[in-house]
């Protein structure tokens, strides 16, 4: 069969990684999709400024600052350059021409998925966001479709690894939180402006996605009730502990809060978990996520939440799915149509 034409948007530690993966494993995602994937592309804002591992390789010159013109003759576009802008626009102008989308933007879902979801849904293209919520973890797929059968109850989740880090460190050696935070830059896990994780608003982006895809509703970023680890001292993390407790910064969506109206509440924020319960053992930059579900009862999901290689994998997971659609036709779950399961105010604790 023909290759697949992928167009790569963003050429950071992720894009970078994803690039490497396609070129050097090529023969066995050819074999996984049922067709070989050429990267056709790699969409960056500067084609000139040197970088770590493409300045030099054979990547070098698949880089191009046209990015809408790489869209519109691609199969499958895969956005991993982050921000609200252009990456939208550049994402409705690949579903409206037909391609199919592989994102790890969690801010751009998180703001406006609804209206990606629509686009994609009525250009019949895949859109896929594994790589958006929790790095190489596979959580987005289990709650969009292994669990669609069931009613979820309950989400909590470790979905910033650099606040687990920072408490963490707070917790077994008393280090105070800008120290901690300091390390956490210093070990990439933190955003570009670590403000983003110690306030919550990163947790805060994931939790409106996985409680959208969980209750089949939707839920922004601003529905989500939130509050920050700045506050926490190192006294409140060893407190914590003489108590048979860990600190951790929990991202918690839950339906039927309330007794009087049917209804969810989504909120982040440095909560006490007993020693015994599975999410105080996640230690360091880990992530898991805890669900219930009226069937299947109790799931965790745990493992690597940041980092390239980690998030490559749930990225290149997200391509070989969608290319596989398009080599043998059908595609996957639709999210345009939702529950009117309205977001309840929540108060963060
Ligand atoms: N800054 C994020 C974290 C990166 O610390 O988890 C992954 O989204």
């Amino acid at each position: 069969p023909a290759p697949l034409k992928v167009a790569l948007l963003g050429c950071g530690v992720v894009g970078t990684e994803v690039a490497h993966r396609l070129v050097t494993h090529a023969d066995e995602l050819a074999a996984r999709v049922g067709a070989p994937l050429e990267i056709v592309g790699i969409a960056v804002r500067d084609a000139a400024s040197p970088r770590e591992g493409v300045t030099g390789t054979s990547l070098e010159p698949l880089l191009t600052t046209d990015a809408s013109a790489l869209v519109r003759g691609a199969d499958v576009v895969v956005e991993v350059m982050g921000g609200i802008e252009p990456a939208r626009t550049l994402i409705l102008q690949a579903i409206e021409a037909g391609a199919s989308v592989v994102t790890a933007n969690k801010a751009l879902l998180a703001s406006d998925g609804p209206t990606l979801y629509k686009a994609a849904d009525a250009a019949g293209v895949d859109l896929y966001f594994e790589a958006a919520v929790a790095g190489a973890i596979p959580i987005v797929r289990p709650v969009r479709e292994s669990l669609a059968g069931d009613q979820v109850q309950r989400v909590l989740g470790i979905v910033n690894g650099t606040t687990n880090y920072v408490l963490d460190r707070m917790a077994t050696d008393g280090l105070e939180l800008e120290q901690a935070v300091k390390e956490a830059q210093a070990l990439g896990y933190a955003e570009a402006d670590p403000t983003a994780d110690v306030e919550g608003y990163d947790a805060a982006a994931k939790a409106a996605i996985l409680a959208s895809l969980a209750f089949h509703t939707r839920v922004s970023l601003d529905d989500v009730a939130r509050e920050g680890i700045t506050g926490v001292t190192a006294a409140d993390v060893a407190w914590a502990q003489r108590t048979g407790h860990a600190i951790k910064l929990l991202a918690i969506a839950e339906r039927n809060v309330r007794d009087d109206v049917a209804g969810i509440q989504v909120r982040v924020h440095p909560a006490l978990v007993p020693l015994e319960h599975p999410l105080a053992g996640v230690r360091g930059a880990f992530n898991a996520v805890f669900v219930e579900a009226e069937a299947a009862g109790e799931l965790m999901f745990y493992g690597r939440g940041a980092g390239g290689a980690p998030t490559s994998s749930a990225v290149l997971g997200d391509l070989v799915s969608v290319a596989r659609h398009r080599v043998l036709g059908g595609r996957g779950p639709v999210e345009s149509s939702y529950a009117d399961l309205p977001v309840l105010p929540a108060e963060a604790a």
